[in-house]
């Protein structure tokens, strides 16, 4: 049996992976700033440092089958510091300090969940993307709490943490392409891939929709006209978790009901 970490594992998708993962007897060394395994907030580079720390305790010197980098946070948050801390930094940072022991034992697995929204959200601000990948965090926190994108003046108040959401999403899913296919990920055995879910009922989100919202008529359309479930998304990142996936590397997957198809059509 093997030994996975799952990051966000006390609620939604990260919850699911985690009950997937333990149904079929493998060790789960969950991270959160809830309960579970490894309590630790990922927002901060002290925070993610005492998380990489306590999995390195956790795992006594064995190494790691897999990692699923689920943790996020929605532009519901006030910060959208914070919001671009939790969905790029603390992914990247949790991933690249665990490398090693994902490589030691020969095929190792990644994913992360990014976002629709970075395909879709017509609020992504191409300089903050470009800041983040520079891995600058000081310079990308301060851009992305000023307000450099024109929106509809009812959502112009939480205008800054929805582009920051938007583009941390779209730089997060831009580093798996770039870093799946680098040496030290591709050629160690490591293979790295993102999901992208669209609206999906967990708790988060359940309580920000009210319930008789009609799915073909939210913001974005949802082709199957159902919203998705943490359990859909769970499916896939556990997908790609497991030993026999082994020649996907760089993928960003789409389970958003159709949603990335339909706003985008001639995408690719
Ligand atoms: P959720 O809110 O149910 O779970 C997120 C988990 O991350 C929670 O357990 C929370 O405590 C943890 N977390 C948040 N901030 C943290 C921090 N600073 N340090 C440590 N842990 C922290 O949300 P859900 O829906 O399961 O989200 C999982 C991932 O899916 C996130 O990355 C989210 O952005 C992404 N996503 C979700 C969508 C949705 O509609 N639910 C749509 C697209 C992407």
């Amino acid at each position: 049996m093997g030994t996975y970490v799952v990051t966000g594992s006390a609620s939604g998708i990260g919850a699911a992976t985690t009950h997937l993962l333990e149904d079929e007897g493998h060790t789960v060394i969950g991270v959160d700033v809830l309960e579970t395994t490894v309590r630790a907030d990922l927002s901060t580079p002290q925070g993610r440092a005492d998380a990489v720390t306590g999995i390195r305790t956790a795992l006594r010197g064995g190494h790691l089958d897999g990692i699923a980098a689920v943790a996020g946070a929605g532009a519901h948050l006030d910060d959208p510091g914070k919001v671009l801390a939790v969905n790029y930094f603390a992914p990247v940072a949790v991933l690249e300090g665990l490398r090693r022991e994902l490589a030691a034992g020969g095929e190792g697995r990644a994913v992360v969940v990014s976002s629709n929204s970075a395909g879709t959200a017509p609020l992504i601000d191409e300089t903050l993307v470009r800041t983040v990948l520079t891995g600058d965090e000081e310079a990308a926190l301060e851009r992305a709490r000023g307000r450099h994108i024109e929106l509809p003046e009812e959502i112009a108040e939480s205008a800054p943490s929805i582009t920051a959401y938007a583009s941390s999403k779209l730089a997060l899913s831009l580093w798996v392409r770039r870093t799946a296919v680098t040496a030290e990920w591709a050629r160690e055995g490591l293979l790295l891939n993102a999901v992208a879910p669209g609206a999906v009922l967990s708790p988060s989100v359940r309580s920000a929709i009210p319930p008789d919202t009609d799915p073909d008529n939210f913001p974005t359309p949802i082709p199957l006209g159902v919203f998705g479930q943490p359990e859909d998304v769970a499916f896939w990142v556990h997908q790609f978790l497991r030993p026999q996936a082994r020649f996907t590397t760089g993928t960003v997957l789409y389970v958003d009901g159709g949603t990335d198809a339909a706003m985008r059509p001639e995408g690719s």
